[in-house]
């Protein structure tokens, strides 16, 4: 039976977090997610979005390619739905921005949500002004985000970095003790063609890849600076085993997104057998 964990403030009943963007906005019905230590809902932005143009998924022999976007239904539509939503365990809320602005206006006004237990900021969207490159490129960007969300947030917040964010070990060693959390990593960005067509298969061509293919890289990097850092893994987590080599490497908790998608009652699994 998985015992609870404390990252900083914030106490989960398992080391277990439903990963943003594979369980809704934490109410999909057809994962047990009363059974997760924490779920995380899909990024919300300040406007509705539509997301990308489909085809937006496409399995690989180790992963899953997904080309969703940011689709999530703005910020004044979630704030309706919470006032009738009952979550189903700690409720870690997505925030997604193209600017440090943006984020600070969702934390400030999601902060009040007595429901809400902690914030996770997706530093991997894309940033339209600068050609679609992440909002976290560089330690210059993170921290621009940090302090104006650190300045509007009244909740925890977790950081959530793109793999390819440039001076990752000045951005944890300097944001440390202001965060609740790093997690480490959203998906990385990948293709597939079909070779009929000779054409990319996404829909907007280039998305990002999940799954089992990835969890080697993001290990290494969980390995190498969870002595330091309060650090969550995400990555291909799609068995016990799996799980149990990040725990081993020091992470303090473990976001499962594609593993839920593969076999909805993994979360069962995990904690009978990690
Ligand atoms: C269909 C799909 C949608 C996703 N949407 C989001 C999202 O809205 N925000 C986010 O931060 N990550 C999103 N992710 C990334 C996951 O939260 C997770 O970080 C990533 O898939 C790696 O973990 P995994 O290998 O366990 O799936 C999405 C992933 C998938 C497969």
């Amino acid at each position: 039976m998985a015992e609870a964990v404390i990252l900083k403030s914030l106490t989960l009943k398992n080391p277990f977090i439903a990963s943003s963007g594979t369980c809704g906005y934490a109410d999909v019905d057809f994962i047990p997610l009363d059974k997760f230590g924490a779920v995380v809902t899909k990024t919300i932005t300040i406007k509705p979005r539509a997301g990308n143009k489909p085809p937006r998924l496409v399995e690989t022999p180790a992963g899953l390619l997904n080309s969703i976007g940011l689709q999530n239904m703005g910020l004044k539509a979630f704030k309706t739905f919470l006032a009738k939503f009952e979550k189903p365990t700690t409720l870690i809320v997505s925030v997604g921005g193209e600017s440090p602005e943006e984020f600070a206006t969702i934390l400030r006004e999601l902060s009040t949500y007595d429901l809400i237990d902690a914030f996770e900021l997706n530093l991997s969207c894309p940033n339209v002004k600068t050609g679609g490159e992440v909002v976290g490129k560089d330690y210059a960007a993170v921290s621009n985000i940090l302090e104006a969300s650190l300045n509007s947030s009244k909740k925890p917040l977790l950081v959530k970095l793109s793999p390819f964010t440039e001076q990752l070990e000045e951005v944890l060693d300097h944001w440390e003790s202001k965060v609740e959390a790093f997690v480490l990593f959203n998906t990385f960005p990948a293709m597939d063609i079909d070779t009929q067509s000779g054409k990319p298969i996404l829909g907007a061509i280039s998305g990002g890849l999940s799954g089992p293919a990835i969890y080697p890289i993001v290990l290494n990097s969980v390995y190498k600076y969870s002595k330091a850092h309060t650090l969550v893994a995400s990555g291909g987590i799609v068995s016990a085993n799996i799980a149990k080599k990040f725990l081993l490497a020091g992470a303090k908790a473990l976001e499962v997104g594609t593993g839920n998608l593969w076999n909805p009652l993994f979360i069962e699994t995990l904690i009978k057998e990690v």
